[in-house]
């Protein structure tokens, strides 16, 4: 089903460097985030993979840093 947010975040992504996506459990944030590759390429990290969210919570800032921008973090 096609989304209200998707449009939203567009254009939000042109304007903001940083633009967060934020609502509860299952609502489909990791759907509307890995669609919104298609606006352009980009690495896409997920915290769900318990080796990444280890190294993000020890070192945030090089966690941050590695990934070529720009990056999605679900
Ligand atoms: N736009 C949508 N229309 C219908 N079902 C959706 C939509 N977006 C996500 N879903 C479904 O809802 C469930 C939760 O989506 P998910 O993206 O994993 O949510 P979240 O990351 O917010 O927990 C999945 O089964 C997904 O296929
Ligand atoms: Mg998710």
């Amino acid at each position: 089903m096609p989304r209200l947010a998707a449009s939203r975040l567009k254009e939000l992504l042109n304007e903001l460097r940083i633009v967060v996506v934020n609502g509860p459990r299952q609502c489909g944030k990791t759907t509307l985030l890995q669609s919104c590759r298609r606006f352009g390429d980009a690495t896409f990290a997920t915290l769900d993979d318990p080796s990444q969210l280890a190294i993000a919570r020890d070192d945030p800032r090089t966690f941050a840093r590695q990934q070529p921008q720009p990056v999605i973090i679900d």
